[in-house]
């Protein structure tokens, strides 16, 4: 079976690129590598010994678009090309906006020009409103965003919800993501963030690497048990099979379903890093810091409706993450470029 995924040079593309060739679909991956490069799509193709057909360009570009669905007859399609930086979206909001809803707009037609009905969706836990009880259940409150970067997300769930409203052949699954992290127990492919990490778990391994001195705790004094924030880490592995459930969903299932993806177990900062140093036996030197605008005290999933509809559900622990993570730093200092 033929499954394109836009996006598929990325972090999370890439991994799921991997548990795709290894279960046997045919993968065609269209990626501008506007945040990534033609290596990781190289080093999947080690980990497999298959090979992806690659298309280089913008989802954006119809005519490109035909051509990949002229050329191959795809049964489903993953998406995950986008921009995903909060603070970016935020100085560079048309940039955002254009790449991400666009992206989704002339995918979907020339999808259904071709009448290829079935797509999965990269959205993110960032489209629940910040006013919700934990843990998130998928039919907690939306919206009320507090960046462009998550209007995105939110925006093209309503595109979706609309398409599937209007003609019942489609079927999209969306995916709420929660903090995915960790890379391929190999070590060959992992997260390659440009520039200096926004994220968390970058953040630690460049530390624990020597590339950045120290990891600044974005607040102490949140209403958590030691005070830092807390998210639901997941393991992008882990991730990426449940797009591989999604698929199996979606070719069975009409309509538009979310879910999310994630652990439903909470970790804050102060433990993350902690988890780490133990798993790994590396020091992780830390000051405190102000809080970082925007962001919420705690954030974690209900997972149990993947579980019941998708039969996904996510196996590894934190020491796994934590030692994948640090396996991929250590092993290429320098990422993709080294
Ligand atoms: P990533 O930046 O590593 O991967 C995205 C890929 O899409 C990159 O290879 C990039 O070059 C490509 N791309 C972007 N715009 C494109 C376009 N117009 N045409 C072609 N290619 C394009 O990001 P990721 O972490 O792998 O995230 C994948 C998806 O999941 C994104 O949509 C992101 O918003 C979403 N998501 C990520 C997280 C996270 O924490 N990583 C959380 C929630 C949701
Ligand atoms: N943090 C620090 N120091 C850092 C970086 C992060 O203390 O240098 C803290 C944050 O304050 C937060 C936690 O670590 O408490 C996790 O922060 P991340 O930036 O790793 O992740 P977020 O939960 O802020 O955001 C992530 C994705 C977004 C997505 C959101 C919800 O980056 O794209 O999850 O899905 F929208």
């Amino acid at each position: 079976m033929n499954i394109l995924v836009t996006g598929g040079a990325g972090y999370i593309g890439s991994h799921t690129c991997v548990e795709l060739l290894n279960l046997g679909y045919d993968v065609i991956v269209i990626d501008n590598f506007c945040n990534s490069c033609g290596e990781s799509l190289n080093r999947v193709g080690q980990l497999t010994g298959k090979q992806i057909k690659l298309y280089e360009g913008d989802v954006r570009d119809e005519a490109l678009l035909r051509e990949i669905f002229t050329e191959n007859k795809i049964e489903c399609v993953i998406h995950f090309a986008g921009l995903k930086a909060v603070g970016e979206s935020v100085e560079q909001p048309h940039r955002y906006y254009d790449n991400n809803l666009n992206s989704t707009l002339v995918l979907t037609k020339v999808m259904d020009e071709f009448g290829v009905r079935n797509i999965i969706f990269s959205s993110s836990a960032t489209v629940y409103s910040s006013d919700n009880q934990m843990p998130l259940c998928e039919d907690a409150k939306t919206g009320n965003c507090t960046n462009p970067y998550g209007w995105t997300k939110y925006m093209s769930e309503q595109i979706f919800y609309g398409i599937a409203k209007a003609n019942s052949d489609w079927s999209i699954v969306l995916l709420r993501y929660f903090n995915p992290i960790g890379a391929h127990e190999s070590g060959v492919i992992g997260e390659d963030p440009k520039g200096i990490p926004n994220n968390l778990m970058p953040y630690i391994t460049q530390v624990a690497v020597g590339k950045r001195e120290k990891l600044s705790v974005f607040g102490n004094d949140y209403p958590t048990p030691d005070g830092s924030g807390v998210r639901d880490y997941i393991h992008v592995v882990d991730l990426a099979k449940g797009h591989v459930a999604a698929i199996s969903y979606a070719i069975k299932n009409k309509g538009c379903e979310v879910f999310n993806l994630g652990t439903g177990c909470g970790y804050s900062v102060l433990e993350m890093v902690e988890n780490f140093e133990k798993a790994n036996g590396v020091k992780v030197p830390y000051v405190i810091g102000p809080r970082r605008a925007g962001d919420l005290a705690e954030c974690y999933a209900n997972p149990s409706k993947s579980e019941k509809l998708l039969g996904w559900k996510a196996e590894k622990g934190i020491f796994d993450m934590c030692k994948d993570a640090w396996n991929w730093q250590k092993n290429n200092p320098n990422g993709y470029n080294a």
